[in-house]
């Protein structure tokens, strides 16, 4: 936890004196969540249960008004007058919709994170809300599982950075600013390694792989302040993660030193049930709480048992004491005990005209421009453009999944924004289809614009409630008969830019070699007209890039970059090699890809050191010349191998990035610096080693592109 540390010392010092005084339903009271989830609503504020003290946080309840109301209500009835604390799941915004977790990451600019977290905190923090359920920082590299879409990707160099950023904006340089709220870092830990992209499915996994790759992204969040953890819903290697000791105990507050709250997942403690770790609540309740939670989520549970536990001498009451200090100590740092109402003026900032230009920024910096034959894009002005399919008239699911309060109608449509920059009388619009049907009657309408057009635009993708939380798919085709509406569209010859809303990866194997252009948008928020027709008008050159392996075929998955090379890697020289006999192992697009208007060039990498010890590091600089006809941006991205190791190590680590703006003909000098620290792995036996030998650097423009390569040694490592 991040906080000043005289303010700290009186937050302890003031929950201490509150602990003296309360009893222990007053205490288990401030340990229980209550509000909106799959178990139940907010229909009532729950009077009776605040009255007794048995409420300390609330989810879901929203609003300056509502807020200060419940609030005003409760801390005059509830025992010690101890405020609640108001949470919400504020995702990619609370009113203003910036784009995905996902898409955002594909800006691969941390900028981009901290900014859209920030002015979300501004929101949020209007309406009375001082805690979201963000970032979710797991790893994700099944595109069919449907929460993919919040997270940022599949690496962990990355995730980490952007879960810093995402931190920073969220909440800010300590807990208690103004227009900040305190950030939630999720699911600890595994959630994403779902088996077969399932949500909620188990994780089985390497003690390796768990601190190599999942476990990274929460510690930069951890190091960057997040005041809280939430407990993931899934068993990791067999024993759900809400009653997970080894992973609650050892990991978090031993090893990453997290001094902050533990929240379970909703309604994840009664669900230890199902999981067959036993029998009734009572029993998952001692589970849980023995395990690490300090707060459930969703109800009565804790409140109903605790108390006797306590009893009976299955929990310590020192234990419940020090997670009710912790819950204290945040309030107090909120500074909800002084102030716990919001001025409802507040809420004038929702969807403002700064608000509005962060989307429209953070939008279109995230598109990715995955081909562009023949320059289709940009399109000149002055062209007659048909702008054809079910996304393109489309104000809800360009939003994407977990839009928290968003407000649909307040959406710029690709139709709008394209219009606007081309001219209304330029632009004509057919749906062509829904995006989920099978009817194809708006067929012929289509034809019949695609036909008198100089250039098609086709807007295609997924509804939003086609990937978030317990929505996974098998099939990551575009759906409905989207595919059959472009090969038709196609059959005109006329030049089509595809432009893909999804919150995942699609695969587009059978139709993208029929269209010219593809733009991969994601899901892009409030301003994705603006933002699409500044990149197809050339205003914004695109330069984003992929943060996740978009698979060739769903056989594929799981697919992802840092693989390791096997015995028998797909040279193509032998028969018996690690390969498929009816796809190739490469993806469609690989970690790292996208395109831009312009092109850059690489010279001149230079080491400064060809040797390091465990303790230094190693500068890197590239020359990037922009050699195209556009200034545009570019990602230069740092991996590494480390050539042999006791264990395989990967084929190749991002451990760098920097994306840097360049003028048309003008060359600029990028930067690294290696810690030889990064270089660290568990080895089998699970000692963290930098083991010494040779390492390649390389500088690429995607996992795939490598432009140039060095490589240095390690004389002196950590064995
Ligand atoms: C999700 C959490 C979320 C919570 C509260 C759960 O179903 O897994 O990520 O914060 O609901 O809305």
């Amino acid at each position: 936890m991040k906080a000043d540390i005289e303010k700290l010392n009186k937050a302890r010092k003031k929950a201490k004196e509150l602990l003296a005084k309360m009893n222990i339903n007053e205490k288990v009271g401030q340990l229980s969540q209550f509000g909106r989830s799959i178990y139940g609503g907010v229909e009532s504020y729950y009077e009776d249960h605040y009255k007794e003290g048995k409420i300390g946080s609330y989810l879901g309840v929203t609003g300056a008004n509502k807020t200060n109301m419940v609030q005003k209500n409760l801390m005059s009835e509830t025992p010690h007058n101890i405020p609640a604390i108001f949470a919400y799941d504020v995702i990619h915004g609370y009113k203003t919709t910036f784009p995905t977790p996902l898409t955002q990451s594909f800006s691969w600019d941390t900028n981009v994170v901290r900014e859209c977290a920030s002015v979300s905190a501004k929101e949020a923090y209007a309406a009375g809300v001082k805690w979201t359920f963000a970032p979710m920082v797991d790893i994700a590299r099944d595109p069919r599982w449907g929460r993919i879409m919040e997270g940022y990707g599949e690496d962990p160099y990355l995730c980490s950075e952007m879960a810093k950023a995402a931190v920073e904006g969220y909440q800010g340089d300590f807990i208690g600013q103004k227009d900040k709220v305190i950030a939630c870092a999720k699911h600890f830990v595994t959630y994403g390694a779902c088996i077969g992209g399932r949500d909620y499915n188990s994780a089985d996994m390497s003690l390796q792989t768990l601190h190599d790759v999942y476990i990274p992204p929460f510690k930069a969040a951890f190091d960057a302040g997040a005041a809280t953890c939430m407990a993931a819903f899934n068993d990791f290697n067999g024993v759900p993660c809400t009653c997970n000791k080894y992973l609650l105990k050892d990991v978090l507050r031993k090893q990453l030193g997290f001094d902050g709250v533990v929240i379970s997942d909703a309604g994840a403690v009664v669900e230890l049930i199902p999981h067959n770790v036993c029998d009734n609540v009572k029993d998952a309740v001692d589970l849980a709480f023995n395990a690490g939670i300090d707060i459930i989520m969703a109800f009565d549970p804790f409140n109903d048992n605790i108390p006797e536990l306590v009893e009976e001498g299955r929990i310590n009451i020192e234990d419940v004491d020090k997670a009710v200090e912790r819950v204290l100590v945040i309030k107090e740092l909120l500074g909800l005990f002084d102030d716990p109402f919001v001025e409802e003026e507040g809420e004038q900032c929702f969807f403002s005209p700064e608000h509005r230009a962060v989307a429209r920024d953070s939008a279109r910096r995230s598109v990715v421009l995955l081909k562009n034959e023949e320059k289709v894009l940009p399109i000149e002005k002055g062209a007659k453009i048909a702008l054809i399919g079910p996304l393109a008239e489309n104000k809800a699911d360009v939003l994407g999944s977990w839009a928290g309060l968003c407000e649909p109608e307040k959406t710029i449509t690709v139709m709008e924004g394209i219009a606007g920059a081309y001219g209304w009388e330029k632009v004509f619009y057919a749906k062509g289809c829904d995006i989920d049907s099978s009817d194809k009657s708006g067929f012929d309408e289509a034809l019949h614009i695609a036909k008198q057009a100089d250039v098609v635009i086709l807007a295609v993708g997924e509804s939003r409630d086609m990937s978030g939380e317990a929505c996974c798919r098998s099939d990551l085709r575009l759906p409905g008969v989207q595919e059959e509406l472009i090969s038709k569209i196609a059959e005109t010859g006329k030049p089509i830019c595809a432009i893909v809303f999804a919150g995942r990866p699609i695969v587009m194997e059978s139709w993208k070699d029929s269209v010219k252009s593809i733009l991969f948008a994601g899901q892009t928020g409030t301003e994705t007209g603006n933002a699409v027709a500044d990149i197809i008008s050339g205003e914004y050159n695109p330069s984003g890039r992929l943060t996740c392996t978009f698979p060739y075929s769903v056989g594929q998955i799981p697919i992802y970059y840092s693989a390791l090379n096997t015995g028998r890697p797909a040279l193509g020289k032998i028969r018996f090699e690690a390969k498929y006999m009816d796809a190739p192992i490469e993806p469609a697009y690989c970690f790292g890809y996208g395109l831009s208007y312009t092109e850059f060039e690489y010279s001149n990498l230079k080491l400064s050191k060809k040797e390091i010890n465990k303790d230094e590091f190693l500068d890197i600089s590239v020359n990037v010349k922009n050699i195209g006809e556009f200034d545009g941006e570019e990602v230069v991205q740092l991996y590494v191998r480390d050539l042999i190791g006791t264990s395989a190590r990967p084929m190749k680590e991002l451990k760098g990035f920097k994306k840097v703006f360049v003028k048309k003909g003008e060359t600029v000098k990028v930067e690294f610096r290696l810690h030889a620290l990064s270089l660290a792995f568990h080895n089998f036996d699970m000692e963290y080693v930098i083991e010494p030998g040779e390492f390649k650097i390389m500088i690429g423009k995607s996992s795939q592109d490598i432009v140039l390569e060095d490589n240095f040694y390690v004389k002196e490592g950590i064995i």
